[in-house]
């Protein structure tokens, strides 16, 4: 089937299947994608207008137990240099953002014990208490289901988690042996029955992925359906075992995001810090193809050079949020408005 008439089906609302799917993703029909990005865009349009939601983010631990071959804060990284925020500073980081009038926060790290149950539970309402209007992201990694029904009963509203691939194969070139595809699936699905809006994603270019490892992203997606989906390209990070790999395109990550968009109409899609570090002007690229979400960064500067996922990460630019009204201005100037409301799934 050529890739005009699968779009066709797409956007009636069709599921489909993994080998539609690849044939979509390695389509090089000529104009394809001005097409497939208007498509995007418009349905973007007409579910959120021409808002773009940001979200407030605080990467407050960069220790983490897990040793992911991609990641710059794993395990194994010993030049990594690592902190924490402790729950004031936390607090206070939100505070700060609620005055500039972020309506919204991810609480982000890596999968750090010291932050219990009972501390994310405080943490939790304490910033329910200071910000009372905002909507609380917890982006933490793999928790017991009790500690996810902890953190909800606290306040919580919405949980990142990213799938990272949906492909077994892929998934076991991506981790070591003691992480699982399945185990984090079901915590994907234990968030969903617990009421969180939930966000999963993957990255595009990371070693091993392919046109049939994305269409089993999106058959996974398309049956999930979660409220949030972040992709952004794998870009290497000196200290890990894929220090030599090649960065994921743009032009994929951007074909990602537009399939994405109009396999799930109102999904919340964030133009990903990542995106921007490949390319510059690599946000508004992303909003385009029908991305509507944006995560200026929160962390207080003294500590947000530690927080290395991967190489050139942005620092103190247009992505930070104390360049709030940089943003603005970049966004509008694309006929965009920024909206610091809540910004919740339709
Ligand atoms: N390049 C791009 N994205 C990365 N992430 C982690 N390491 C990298 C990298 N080297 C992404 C993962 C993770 C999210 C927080 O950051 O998808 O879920």
């Amino acid at each position: 089937m050529s890739c005009g008439n699968l779009l066709k089906r797409l956007r009636s609302g069709a599921m489909l299947d993994k080998s539609e799917w690849a044939a979509f993703i390695d389509c090089d029909d000529e104009g394809f994608d001005e097409e497939l990005f208007s498509a995007a865009a418009e349905i973007r349009d007409r579910v959120y207008g021409r808002k773009v939601f940001a979200r407030g983010l605080v990467e407050f631990t960069s220790f983490c137990r897990n040793d992911c071959f991609y990641c710059g804060l794993r395990r194994s990284n010993k030049n990594a240099e690592r902190y924490r925020l402790s729950e004031n500073e936390i607090v206070e980081t939100c505070r700060n953002g609620y005055e500039t009038g972020f309506r919204t926060f991810v609480l982000q790290g890596g999968e750090d014990l010291h932050f219990t149950d009972d501390r994310m539970v405080s943490i939790i309402r304490a910033i329910k208490k200071n910000c009372p209007e905002a909507a609380v992201t917890i982006s933490i990694g793999e928790r017991s289901a009790e500690s996810y029904r902890l953190m909800k009963e606290a306040g919580a509203d919405r949980y990142l988690l990213r799938h990272e691939t949906a492909d077994h194969d892929h998934y076991s070139i991506l981790h070591p042996s003691s992480m699982s595809l399945d185990k984090r699936i079901s915590c994907l699905r234990t968030l969903k029955a617990l009421g969180y809006q939930t966000g999963a994603g993957m990255m595009t270019g990371s070693p091993g992925s392919s046109a049939l490892t994305l269409a089993e992203d999106m058959v996974f997606l398309q049956d999930l359906r979660p409220e949030m989906v972040g992709i952004g390209p794998f870009i290497p990070h000196h200290d890990t075992p894929f220090r030599e790999m090649k960065r994921g395109s743009v032009a994929l990550t951007l074909r990602m995001l537009a399939l994405v968009r109009i396999a799930l109409p109102r999904v919340l899609l964030p133009a990903t810090t990542a995106l921007g570090t490949a390319e510059e002007g690599g946000e508004i690229k992303g909003f385009n193809a029908g991305a509507n979400v944006v995560m200026p960064n929160l962390t207080p500067v003294s500590v947000r050079k530690k927080y290395l996922l991967y190489d050139n990460k942005k620092i103190t630019g247009a992505e930070a949020a104390e360049n709030i009204d940089l943003i603005r201005e970049k966004f509008r100037a694309a006929g965009y408005e920024l909206s610091l409301s809540r910004g919740d799934a339709l």
